[in-house]
């Protein structure tokens, strides 16, 4: 059911201390190694949303055993079964490229096929990406025109050396979990740095990532084992919370438990090119990812040229820097990002008509935009599905002139549901009005 969203223009500061939901990516990842691993793994801080219990569900339709008590997950893995259904990974891309990858060798399924099905936006996002090195490998995958939904029939692969065309964490993911099965090694080599959560976590499962000089490498053949895994809170949900601490007159909130890996921390460096002064404090029990607190002020904003060596990342939080370069004064430039337009929307498109429609000019590029901050005026903006766009509307809101509306706001549910509480505990007026 389509939902609206209201958001008064805020008339107090933001303050007080938040702690951000669990790291959806890592959430993920953890799902899916703890669903491989022989015994019992334990999550604490997995992320509650639409799109990780989408691929939770997806490892217990696999013969994964999951429980939950007290904010715990357990699943005991190991022993995969050909599910009874297909698997609905809803929106997420992730969900759907992570699975793929893994389940292409699967031995234990061979002589099976296994469908992948997502919602319209998963229906349409480019799955050529994984196919074509999947098949490289070995595996056999039907699509229909390289779009789900996917049926893979697993069967014996053998290891690639793979150059990616774009930096992508989940193309590089899907081809490691499937090296994991393969013969012999899988190198995966990327044009430039994206999020490295599978690489830290296979180490903890007891899957050795070597340096494949230039490049990440898996031996196939391993056996996972279970693990303890504590997820730290997601930057890319903090984001918005950052973005509204930076935008309110006065505001001053201290962000705890905050993922700060430095294959994600592109949004803490755009908004120090924005003029944001944000306090960082690493934890000094630092996991297999580090943590740490940030405190974030409002600052006033000037526009700024963001170089294309930043976009892979902080690949997630462009709707919301959009949003506050709209509220910065000058203009500033987005490029090398055309990855933006194959998320869970057309990010460029569907951030240029919301920022429009609440009285800011943007030039939008084929990869990118040029944004003339101003005046934030009130109206309607619409979700297209993309929950990060509806966030970051909501962001906006809070220093617009009148009121702003969310149409199809429900969407934040894929990986934020308590946005709404989270925002109002810090001083915020935001409102479900259907
Ligand atoms: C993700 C990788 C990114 C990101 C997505 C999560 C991941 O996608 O946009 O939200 O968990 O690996 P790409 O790797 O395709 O850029």
């Amino acid at each position: 059911m389509s939902r609206r969203l209201r958001v008064r223009p805020a008339t107090r500061p933001l303050t007080g201390r938040y702690t951000p939901p669990g790291d959806k990516s890592v959430s993920h990842r953890v799902a899916i190694l703890g669903g491989l691993a022989a015994g019992e793994t334990s999550i604490r801080g997995f992320l509650d949303a639409e799109d990780t219990r989408a691929t939770l569900n997806a490892m217990a339709h696999l013969g994964a055993e999951v429980e939950e008590s007290n904010g715990e997950i357990r699943i005991r893995g190991g022993a995969l079964k050909p599910p009874s259904e297909p698997l609905d990974l809803g929106n997420s891309g992730t969900g759907m490229r992570l699975l793929c990858g893994m389940l292409s060798g699967r031995r234990e399924l061979k002589g099976n096929s296994i469908t992948l099905i997502g919602d319209r936006s998963l229906s349409s996002r480019p799955m050529g990406r994984i196919i074509q090195p999947l098949e490289a490998m070995g595996a056999r995958i039907d699509s229909e025109q390289q779009h789900a939904p996917l049926h893979i029939v697993p069967r014996a692969l053998k290891g690639i050396r793979y150059s990616m065309p774009v930096a992508s964490a989940q193309v590089k993911s899907a081809l490691l979990l499937a090296g994991l099965t393969a013969s012999g090694d899988t190198v995966v080599i990327e044009p430039g740095p994206s999020r490295d959560h599978t690489e830290r976590l296979l180490p903890a499962f007891g899957i050795p990532v070597r340096d494949g000089a230039p490049g990440v490498a898996v031996q196939g053949g391993a056996e996972l084992r279970a693990a303890s895994i504590r997820v730290p809170g997601d930057l890319s949900s903090a984001a918005f919370v950052m973005a509204a601490a930076l935008l309110v007159p006065d505001s001053d909130v201290a962000l705890e438990n905050v993922g700060l890996n430095p294959t994600r921390d592109g949004f803490l460096r755009v908004i120090e090119a924005l003029g944001a002064a944000p306090e960082m404090t690493l934890d000094s029990s630092v996991g297999l990812e580090p943590v740490g607190q940030v405190r974030v002020t409002h600052q006033r904003l000037r526009g700024v040229e963001i170089p294309a060596a930043w976009v892979p990342l902080a690949i997630d939080e462009f709707p919301i820097l959009m949003a506050l370069a709209a509220a910065a004064e000058g203009r500033t430039v987005i490029q090398g990002a055309q990855e933006l337009r194959v998320k869970e929307s057309d990010r460029i498109a569907v951030m240029r008509a919301c920022l429009e429609s609440l009285g800011v000019a943007v030039d939008e590029t084929p990869d990118g935009a040029v944004i003339d901050g101003g005046a934030i005026q009130g109206g309607t903006v619409e979700s297209q599905g993309d929950h990060r766009i509806a966030m970051s509307a909501a962001v906006l809101g809070l220093i617009a002139r009148d009121e702003v509306i969310i149409e199809g706001a429900e969407w934040i549910r894929t990986s934020y549901p308590g946005f709404v509480t989270d925002l109002n505990e810090l001083g915020a007026d935001l409102a479900w009005v259907d």
